[in-house]
């Protein structure tokens, strides 16, 4: 059994060193990425207040492809350089998006989303997925919640067999 107690009304440091504890605890027992990935989306989604969709797209040849999620059904495909996914792994660089409504070319997939954050995870210097976060709230994101999740997506480079995503 997996219990998420983290109080979501501490400081945002304190909050993401609990976070990043569970994040450890999870990813440290088994290295197969798929998995590692299903159950991070699980974890975020339920231990981040106010979010709609987490999950990963799987960097395939020139699209993003839907990986591991929790939310709404999603997007299957997106083009690298298009949306903000196909930015943030086209340029290998986190996008966080107070309104999505303002970002050219934004794919709509969960009508509800009013902001987003996208990491991108890197195997030996190339981006192979990215973590995508989704909130009703304009403007959700914080640089604190850039910084948290940022040490999120390095526990899973580290902990994850990544090269398995690789091709
Ligand atoms: N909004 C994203 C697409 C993925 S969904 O949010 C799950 C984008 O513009 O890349």
């Amino acid at each position: 059994m997996f219990v998420i107690e983290i109080n979501q009304d501490q400081p945002i440091a304190d909050f993401y060193h609990e976070l990043h504890l569970l994040v450890e605890g999870l990813l440290s027992a088994e290295a197969e990425p798929i998995a590692g990935m299903a159950n991070l989306a699980s974890l975020l989604f339920h231990a981040l207040p106010d979010i709609n969709w987490s999950g990963f797209y799987i960097m395939r040849d020139v699209h993003l492809v839907l990986g591991p999620f929790h939310g709404l059904p999603a997007c299957t495909r997106i083009p690298v350089g298009r949306g903000v996914c196909g930015t943030a792994a086209e340029q290998n660089k986190v996008m966080l998006v107070d309104d999505v409504d303002a970002f050219p070319g934004h794919i709509a997939c969960d009508a509800a989303s009013r902001s987003e954050i996208v990491l991108p995870i890197s195997y030996q210097g190339k981006v192979v997925a990215v973590l995508d976060i989704d909130s009703p709230t304009p403007g959700r994101f914080t640089r604190g919640d850039q910084e948290g999740l940022e040490k999120v997506v390095s526990l899973l480079e580290r902990y994850l067999t990544l090269e398995k995503l690789a091709g």
